[in-house]
């Protein structure tokens, strides 16, 4: 039996507990409404999902598992999962009733938001992304209508994996492709190439939202869903600042590394990005700071504690100098594309020798670096094409977890590869 929108006047009660009252609002695949939980004696939402699922024992099987993983997750940036089960045949997730509105229509409402309302937002939902990835949980479907922002000022992210659940059921309903345009444009690029996604895709999906919470558009858009899934895997984004001038350079950069291409470029999950965002504050705090100081007039005399403090600084820069410059040759950090001089002995304990990457596919590249114990980094080309260029070389010997540095080409056969010795 097809689950049909409550009519007006009709009492329905769920699982004899949730008594649903109103209507609040409905998305691609569901209703939300507001429903008096009988048993708890509190006010929640119930959001039903449309279609029939019984008959599909993989599909039931993954919404339990990804409601239970969801109902797990407590955050003060996460909307609760109370419960979740099914009448006839239709599922339904109940959920803590967040009484505002959503970020989609606070967006509509006032076009560009100022910089620090826009950073507090994203630094609250980073945070409620930071606890789901730490319990291993990805949430696939981070956009403006799943950001709930309650009349207190809260700031909450709902809508954790059991969405996708659904999405994924109806891939081949929702487009040829799978994807429908509102979601799409929060696509990472490895997630519109249809892989399975790590805690960076959702890094990448807030990175859009940022750049749409301060620009008034999000940076990718088309008229159809491989259109937009296209330009995430292509095509670089327009620095934000261009549109809004009042965007701090490193608030920009912070962007723009949410927005790049590679997942293992980006901030690696929501806690680093939240830690980046607080950095940036606490650099506005010490903007503030060194102003007071500079209108302050200070003493200028040249006394012996202040000969003994440069003195120790210039040591430590040059410690400082000597650590970074031996790191680099040992690889343990990491500039792109510059070789470290020193030629290691193949016997090095740690020390293994590089795979020969050239030709392979970015995935591909990834698992054989990641078997041997290195990370992957793109520094440059195309990354829908193959590995042309390498660093360290193939076949040199590199400290086992350091990285190895590749550009990506579209092989035609005017690229041709250089054979690669050992350096
Ligand atoms: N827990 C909640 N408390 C209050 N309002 C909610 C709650 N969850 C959702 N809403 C409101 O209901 C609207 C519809 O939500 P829903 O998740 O069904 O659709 P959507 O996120 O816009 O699209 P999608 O179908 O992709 O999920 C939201 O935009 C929000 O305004
Ligand atoms: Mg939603």
């Amino acid at each position: 039996m097809r689950y049909k929108d409550k009519e007006p006047g009709q009492i329905e009660v769920l699982g004899d507990r949730y008594l649903l009252q109103s209507r609040i609002g409905s998305g691609g695949m569901a209703t939300i409404y507001r429903a008096r939980d009988l048993q708890m004696d509190r006010d929640v939402a119930v959001k039903m999902l449309r279609e029939v699922y019984s008959t599909d024992p993989k599909f039931v099987k993954r919404f339990q598992r990804e409601a239970r993983a969801a109902s797990a997750l407590q955050h003060p940036n996460i909307v609760q999962v109370y419960d979740y089960g099914q009448t006839n045949g239709n599922y339904y997730i109940v959920m803590e009733l967040v009484e505002g509105t959503d970020l989609r229509s606070y967006m509509c409402s006032h076009d560009v938001l100022d910089v620090d309302r826009a950073i507090i937002i994203a630094h609250d939902i980073a945070l409620g992304l930071g606890a789901a990835h730490r319990r291993g949980i990805v949430h696939r479907d981070v956009k403006p209508q799943n950001v709930l922002i309650g009349i207190d000022g809260s700031i909450k992210l709902t809508d954790f994996g059991i969405v996708s659940v659904y999405k994924d059921a109806h891939a081949e309903r929702l487009t040829t492709s799978g994807m429908t345009l509102g979601t799409v444009q929060y696509f990472a690029p490895e997630q519109a190439q249809g892989e399975i996604v790590g805690p960076a895709a959702d890094v990448y999906a807030l990175g859009i939202v940022m750049y749409e919470m301060l620009t008034g558009h999000t940076p990718f858009d088309g008229n159809s869903p491989v259109v937009v899934a296209m330009q995430h895997i292509q095509d670089q984004p327009d620095p934000p600042g261009q549109f809004n001038p009042s965007i701090p350079a490193a608030l920009e950069e912070i962007i723009l590394r949410c927005l790049e291409k590679m997942p293992g470029a980006r901030f690696p999950d929501g806690s680093q990005l939240a830690r980046a965002l607080e950095k940036l504050g606490d650099a506005k705090m010490g903007e503030t700071v060194s102003m007071v100081h500079h209108l302050k007039p200070h003493r200028t005399h040249w006394s012996f504690a202040s000969f003994i403090t440069t003195f120790i600084l210039l040591a430590t820069l040059l410690l400082f100098g000597c650590s970074a410059y031996l790191a680099v040759q040992l690889r343990f950090i990491h500039v792109p594309f510059v070789t470290a001089s020193m030629t290691l002995p193949s016997t090095t304990a740690g020390f293994i020798e590089v795979p020969d990457l050239r030709t392979m596919s970015w995935l591909k590249a990834v698992a054989t670096s990641e078997k041997l114990g290195f990370r992957l980094v793109l520094v440059g080309g195309q990354p829908n094409g193959v590995v042309v260029d390498q660093n360290p070389r193939a076949h040199d010997k590199a400290a086992k977890d350091s990285t190895i540095d590749v550009k990506l080409e579209i092989l035609t056969p005017k690229i041709g590869l250089q054979p690669q010795k050992p350096t």
